[in-house]
């Protein structure tokens, strides 16, 4: 049903990195485009946000590359001290934003509702939304995972979602910075559930792109990103690597 969605590979670098490092990364990937490019996906980079402005100036021009945050507020503007609101992306040239990461659930203490309210927010200032779920190993272990995911995206789904502003990252808690991966067929259950509460919820439901989260790596793209209804892959420690980033991306069907 969703064989025709063009695959989107998003690297969230997480709170890692320097200017030198942010320059570096985004030289060699803009050179691996130039020398065995186009890309066989759309490709989203999500520096921290103190180098988001430096990322805008690499990727200027460079068709292939897009810029995403890592995450947004609610509002639109105000008294938020540290925070960044959705229009502040959108003016430094981001066209995505990350919300409800599993590690801001867990540092911030961020509930569904508050993730629905940043979607919300990411959506209304023209941005994509790749709005995040997944299970703890507790959760999966007690025989909960497509439960606890389902109601996630019912709960984080921003109003006014559709194939065009809204991603789902599912992205197993267990399975993040640890070499651990579920495997193709517990993969293939959470998105086809994911992919039904999606169809339950929105006309385009079948365009919506699901991306598998959590230590995807070279080793193991191509196996991840050939399951049925995963549509791209949102990638921690490997996008750091302009080599192995590029290597993901190539993986692609
Ligand atoms: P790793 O790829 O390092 O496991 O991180 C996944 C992730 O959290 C991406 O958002």
């Amino acid at each position: 049903m969703t064989e025709s969605l063009r695959p989107l590979i998003a690297g969230n670098w997480k709170m890692n990195g320097s200017r030198a490092t942010t320059r570096d990364l985004l030289t060699a990937l803009r050179a691996s485009l130039r020398d065995s490019g186009p890309a066989p996906c759309d490709i989203v980079v999500c520096p921290p946000a103190p180098h988001l402005a430096l990322a805008a100036m690499e990727t200027e021009a460079v068709s292939g590359i897009q810029l995403g945050g890592q995450d947004c507020h609610t509002a639109t503007s105000g008294a938020h001290t540290g925070d960044v609101s959705a229009a502040m992306l959108v003016d430094l040239g981001c066209a995505y934003v990350i919300v409800g990461h599993s590690e801001r659930r867990a540092d911030h203490g961020e509930d569904s509702a508050t993730v629905k309210a940043k979607g919300q927010a990411a959506i209304a200032a023209g941005l994509t939304a790749i709005v995040c779920v997944g299970e703890t190993l507790g959760e999966r272990d007690a025989g909960r995972a497509v439960d606890v995911v389902g109601a996630q995206v019912e709960a984080s789904l921003p109003g006014g979602a559709n194939a065009g502003n809204t991603v789902i990252a599912y992205e197993p808690v267990w399975a993040i910075g640890t070499g651990r991966t579920p495997t193709g067929a517990e993969i293939g259950e959470i998105h086809a559930c994911v992919r039904a509460r999606l169809l339950g919820r929105l006309e385009d439901g079948d365009r919506v792109p699901i991306l598998y989260g959590g230590s995807v790596k070279p080793e193991n793209a191509a196996a991840i990103l050939s399951v049925p209804d995963v549509n791209g892959a949102l990638v921690g420690g490997a996008s750091l690597d302009a080599g192995d980033f590029w290597s993901i991306c190539q993986s692609c069907p």
